[in-house]
């Protein structure tokens, strides 16, 4: 069969990669790729992002079905349009894609639906918005309503930080339509830890656990990014908050969109703060949700999948996801995202991309910012790769990803040399 994944990072690379293992596959379309889908055995790139264009092309080349990675083609609307022309595909509607597009959708969901949440308010005016920081003091976190590339997020430590924050959204429009709303919330302490499932309208499959990294330096410190890293298992997910996770924040997104007239359909992300609660209890709070799957977190999760994950896709398109079962692998899998000179503020695209080391079951190169020009692996966007081992033990997986990063070389490059540091025995956070 052939498949089609679109986009072109590293989640894409590592998902069209894992679907290429399936013995039913011949060929894995993804739209647009990277260096790395461009030279994958048996992936394909193809040079197309419209979803009219993607439409065409799953039909003339009868792809069997597609997987969609990023928020922007679900918020344009492909899985509406892929299913309107009689297609299969996976992922959510932009209808359901709001709870992730619109943070203000997304909170005013959670508070129906009796999810736990930080506490917050919404302003279109700044003068409104400037009273509440006021009134509420720092720390205190601005948020974007639209997407904004992960960038629309600022955690205040100090109130004039939280009155430029709204200045630059909603006064100087530095966010465009994404900033002419924001939410103000409160501002929440702990550890944060991804939790993503498979979503069919009805019923729910639960991925293993991951943690990403999303600030730009050791030991948490710097901007906040994409993601400079992740693993698969978290341990902080121990089976009883797992149970909780399900019970308080999933089934009742998922029951309560299906309530609304909104099944949803897709990945579903969960990004969660689980603090200290009375009487030696975890709090847990949904900080956000996201419609797609994590990247970096996929890299590490899709590398420890060992049955054919066509099948499963399948089964979730039909609505089936209840017959599904995905067979983890026990080890963990850690990435450890390169990044660009100059991530995340601006990064510098067109550096030589040289000593990759050779793939291996145990041992992948996902590429995110990469393209080929002429033969040679160049840097094209802010995250280049994602470093991803598996490892007997959280430390085993860390030693494998860094010797073979440590290998790679181009000008500028950038990664954190502490990718699991929270969950490695022994360390600060255990
Ligand atoms: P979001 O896109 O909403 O997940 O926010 C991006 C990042 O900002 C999160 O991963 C957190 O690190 C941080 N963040 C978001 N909301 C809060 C909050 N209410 N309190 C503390 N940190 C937050
Ligand atoms: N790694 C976080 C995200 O994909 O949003």
């Amino acid at each position: 069969m052939k498949l089609l994944v679109i986009g072109g990072g590293g989640r894409e690379h590592a998902l069209a990669w894992r679907l290429a293992q399936s013995q039913r596959v011949n060929t894995v379309f993804v739209a647009p790729g990277n260096g790395g889908t461009a030279t994958s055995p048996r992936l394909k790139n193809i040079a197309l992002t419209d979803v009219n264009a993607l439409v065409d092309f799953a039909r003339s080349e009868k792809i069997a079905f597609a997987v969609v990675g990023p928020e922007a083609p679900l918020a344009a609307g492909v899985v509406d349009a892929f299913r309107a022309a009689g297609l299969r595909i996976f992922g959510a509607t932009q209808a359901a894609a709001q709870l992730e597009s619109s943070k203000d959708y997304a909170k005013a969901f959670m508070v129906r639906n009796h999810i736990p949440t930080a506490h917050y308010a919404t302003f279109t005016d700044p003068e409104l918005a400037r009273q509440y920081i006021h009134e509420q003091g720092a720390p205190i976190v601005i948020k974007a309503d639209g997407l904004a590339a992960g960038k629309g997020v600022i955690v205040a430590m100090h109130e004039q930080e939280a009155l430029d924050a709204v200045n630059d959204m909603l006064g100087d429009g530095r966010f465009g339509e994404a900033g002419a709303r924001v939410v103000i919330e409160e501002f929440l302490t702990g550890e944060e830890a991804s939790f993503i499932v498979m979503c069919d309208g009805q019923h729910v499959l639960p991925l293993a656990t991951s943690q990403d990294h999303k600030r730009l330096k050791d030991g948490d410190e710097g901007p906040n990014t994409g993601g400079m890293g992740a693993y698969s298992p978290a341990p902080i997910v121990s089976p009883t908050l797992h149970n909780r996770i399900m019970r308080e924040v999933i089934l009742p997104t998922t029951q309560g969109m299906a309530k609304e007239g909104i099944p949803f359909s897709g990945f579903l992300y969960a990004g969660l703060m689980i603090g200290d609660g009375p009487d030696n209890t975890r709090s847990l709070k949904l900080l956000e949700y996201n419609c797609r799957l994590g990247d970096p977190e996929a890299q590490p999760i899709m590398m420890r999948i060992k049955n054919d994950l066509t099948e499963v896709f399948e089964l979730a398109i039909a609505g089936k996801l209840n017959e599904a079962h995905i067979d983890w692998d026990r080890r963990t899998a850690l990435g450890v995202v390169m990044a660009a000179a100059n991530y995340p503020e601006n990064p510098r695209s067109g550096d030589a991309i040289q000593q990759l080391p050779a793939d291996s079951e145990n041992c992948m190169v996902f590429h995110a910012g990469t393209t080929l020009k002429d033969g040679q692996l160049q840097t094209s966007g802010g995250r280049v790769l994602c470093v991803t081992a598996l490892g007997e033990s959280i430390r085993r997986a860390q030693d494998k990803a860094y010797a073979a990063a440590s290998q790679i070389q181009f000008e500028g490059k950038q990664f954190r040399t502490d990718i699991g540091w929270r969950a490695i025995p022994g360390s600060d956070a255990s």
